[in-house]
């Protein structure tokens, strides 16, 4: 995939929009968007079928809704998968991608996994019985300023505020925290991680450095997950593979995921093995 636009300032850019103001998107850039969209791949082997809409008079009479957590959005993108092995990390890493260029553009965007009428924008969308459909964001122009409830939400979750490494990244086993400067060149890619967007901002990813590759592991929230009909915290898990690994393309590093190198080492409670990205010299 070609990407076109700075992680970092794409990451940094990046924040949860949930009050859109009137101004419609522009035609040429929806082409744009529409064809990044028709574009984007992913490590995971896993298809992903992305729904660009527009919210119309026909679909506005099905009272489309996301429980008052967005406010005058008319644009939105949804991302259906058959859930399999991967198939939400595949959609994470995705639909993140396009978030980021939508940023870039300065176009405001809020994964939504939880605070929407599921079952309505799927009906809305024909998603098939054996699809999923497990997020959607709006796609627009931001207010310039949160609404209330917005503002008290962040304020619960803490939206802005991310853990420190020493939390997150580990050097060769788990009880030794990787600071910045051992991470030497890959420092980048992990602060960029560090920095993403997580369902409730949990940040569930725990990393670890072992002997030139990373082995990427999910802390599962107790009891979080509970209330979806999947792991939502396999969709973080994706967010951090995209991060990361745009992270490397941009500082000219190699390497690639793979599935089936479970480092030896012993992993915390309610820490999950997910995937490992090997280091390629070139
Ligand atoms: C998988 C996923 C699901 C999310 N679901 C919701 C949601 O249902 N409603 C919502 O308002 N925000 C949702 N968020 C947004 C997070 O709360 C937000 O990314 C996090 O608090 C960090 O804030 P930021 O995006 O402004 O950096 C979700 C984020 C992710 C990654």
């Amino acid at each position: 995939m070609n990407i076109r636009f700075s992680i970092e300032e794409a990451v940094r850019k990046r924040v949860s929009v949930r009050n859109y103001s009137d101004r419609p998107i522009e035609p040429d850039k929806k082409l744009h968007i529409q064809n990044f969209i028709s574009n984007t791949k992913n490590p995971f082997n896993s298809k992903i079928k992305f729904h660009y809409f527009e919210l119309n008079e026909e679909v506005k009479d099905q009272k489309l809704g996301t429980y008052g957590v967005i406010r005058n959005a008319t644009h939105f993108l949804g991302a259906s998968i058959v859930n399999g092995p991967f198939a939400l990390e595949a959609l994470g890493y995705e639909m993140e991608i396009v978030m980021l260029y939508l940023a870039s553009m300065d176009i405001g965007t809020c994964w939504l996994g939880g605070t929407f009428d599921r079952k309505g924008f799927a009906r809305a969308l024909n998603i098939g019985e054996q699809e999923l459909l497990p997020a959607i964001t709006p796609i627009g122009y931001a207010q310039p300023h949160r609404h209330f409830q917005e503002v008290v939400m962040r304020t619960v979750i803490q939206a802005h505020n991310r853990m420190d490494w020493n939390k997150m990244f580990f050097l060769n086993d788990f009880d030794t925290p990787l600071t910045k400067q051992g991470a030497q060149d890959f420092a980048f890619a992990l602060e960029m991680v560090r920095l993403g967007p997580s369902a409730s901002n949990k940040q569930p990813w725990r990393i670890l450095w072992k002997d030139g590759n990373f082995h990427f592991c999910e802390y599962k929230t107790p009891g979080y997950s509970n209330v979806f009909p999947y792991d939502i915290q396999r969709i973080d898990m994706g967010i951090a593979a995209a991060h990361f690994e745009l992270a490397c393309k941009e500082k000219g590093i190699n390497g690639k995921f793979v599935f089936d190198q479970k480092p030896d080492v012993q992993l915390p409670q309610h820490t999950e093995y997910v995937y490992s990205w090997i280091y390629q010299a070139q």
